[in-house]
């Protein structure tokens, strides 16, 4: 076995056991070039300081950049023995330069270099996952622009309530993503504090000028007590949260499009190459990539719990509990990563079926507010209004008829309010159109809306 950093203090060799169970390079290994970006500061800082002359800050530099290269072209060797990245690097940079390489590890702890570490490595995550998301709002966004003339039923309980446009309904999930993003940014917001320079917890006594770190780094300020900024993962936790309730937004439309899919909705066609058949089945063409979003969210959550629960026993500072803050934040930046581009694929590929949408409005009465609005409107209060049209709904019903096939007469036996215009009232596209309250369905409302969001977008 190697020897250990800690190894003055020893007596015993670690035990293979121990080393399988602490180690942590199998999966931090992701933090490399981040670890390689935070040598780097550091070493200018130690140099500003005189803890290292300019000619051996050159010598390390060098050095940190053959393994920057190894690291690149996947020819560095990561061992198990040594423990995790940071050791993993300090031992290659040894190797290359000799002893000279320990002087890169004064007034610095590991502790505050994986602090440091994962804030890089979660920024550089968070604005990829901003990018995916602006393209899965555009996708949305270019769908919404096809749906501006296509009306289908708006379901609560998942019973038809309302006719709203397709568009309307496409827009309400950029509305989501576009919360989901500003969460994100928000969190980069708060996570652009830099814990280099706390050392183990209490600080250093060298002159480390931290707030050049923190600007070399590209945070926007240096941590500002020591031991905060080595023991909480509060902005894991945050990234955790914003990523499970971006899954929670792409597992609904992902259900929707399930639903849509099924021949007893039948709104919606993907194409084959977004869909898998059955191994038995032949007549099979499934949404497989749908329900694996919807299934997905499920780890996402998990992911997000696992961190809330080793947090919160944990007394200050650092706790090598906090090792386990990685994991989870891999799995969920892979797992969001790989939704959202499947999502604006699966968004980008949907054909709408306008007649059956159209058709399926018709269905269920959708317009008995509107009539219940036309009573009050020739000045029935509206709980009134609503029981006269509670009647006709269920007269309706017995005769199996729509609501604007009743002939007038008929109508007019429920209230003498009744006259010729309430059929204008009585209409899809009517109860569509008179809907425009801002935020509205009202297709000048919508067309409003889909222009804000993009411009949002070409903004952004
Ligand atoms: N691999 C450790 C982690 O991820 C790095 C810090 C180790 N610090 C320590 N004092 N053992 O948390």
């Amino acid at each position: 076995s190697v020897k250990k950093p800690w190894g003055g203090r020893f007596r015993e060799d670690t035990d293979r056991l121990v080393e399988e169970f602490t180690e942590s390079v199998s999966f931090d290994q992701r933090l490399a070039l981040h670890d390689l970006r935070q040598d780097l500061a550091h070493l200018e800082a130690l140099k500003r300081a005189g803890v290292v002359t300019e000619e051996e800050a050159e010598r390390i530099a060098r050095g940190l950049s053959e393994i920057e290269a190894e690291i690149r072209e996947g020819r560095f060797v990561f061992r198990a023995e040594l423990e995790d990245v940071h050791m993993n690097i300090e031992a290659a940079l040894r190797e290359k330069i000799g002893p000279l390489a320990g002087k890169l590890h004064t007034g610095r702890s590991r502790n505050d270099q994986v602090a440091t570490d994962f804030r890089l490595y979660l920024r550089d995550e968070i604005r990829e996952i901003l990018r995916l998301l602006h393209d899965l709002r555009r996708a949305l966004v270019e769908k919404a622009r096809e749906g501006l003339e296509i009306i289908l039923p708006g379901f609560t309980h998942l019973q038809h309530a309302q006719p709203v446009l397709l568009a309307h309904h496409l827009l309400a999930y950029y509305e989501m993503f576009r919360r989901d993003a500003d969460r994100f940014q928000d969190t980069l917001r708060r996570t652009a504090e830099c814990p280099l320079g706390s050392a183990a917890l209490a600080g250093t006594p060298y002159p480390l000028d931290r707030e050049l770190t923190a600007r070399l780094l590209g945070f926007e300020r240096p941590s500002r007590n020591s031991m905060d900024a080595v023991s909480d993962r509060d902005f894991v936790l945050e990234f955790l949260f914003d990523a499970a309730v971006t899954m929670m937004h792409l597992s609904r439309l992902a259900e929707e499009i399930v639903l849509w899919m099924s021949p007893e909705f039948g709104f919606v066609d993907l194409p084959d190459a977004l869909c898998t058949g059955s191994s038995i089945m032949p007549q099979k063409k499934n949404p497989d990539v749908a329900e694996l979003l919807r299934g997905k969210c499920g780890r996402v959550y998990g992911n997000l719990l696992a961190l809330l629960t080793v947090m919160k026993g944990l007394p200050l500072t650092y706790n090598r509990d906090l090792q386990e803050d990685k994991e989870p934040a891999f799995d969920t930046a892979d797992t969001l990563r790989a939704s959202l581009k499947v999502a604006a694929l699966l968004v980008r590929g949907l054909s709408p079926r306008a007649e059956r949408m159209r058709a399926a409005a018709e269905e269920g009465h959708p317009t008995a507010t509107d009539l219940a609005d036309y009573l009050v409107m020739k000045g029935l209060p509206f709980r009134e209004a609503h029981e006269v049209t509670g009647r006709i709904v269920a007269f309706a019903e017995e005769r199996g008829l729509k609501l604007w096939k009743i002939p007038l007469e008929d109508l007019r036996r429920f209230s003498d309010l009744i006259e010729e215009d309430v059929y204008e009232w009585l209409s899809v596209e009517g109860s569509v159109a008179r809907r425009r309250t801002y935020g509205g369905t009202a297709p000048e409302r919508v067309r409003e809306a889909l222009a804000q969001a993009e411009e949002e977008l070409s903004a952004e």
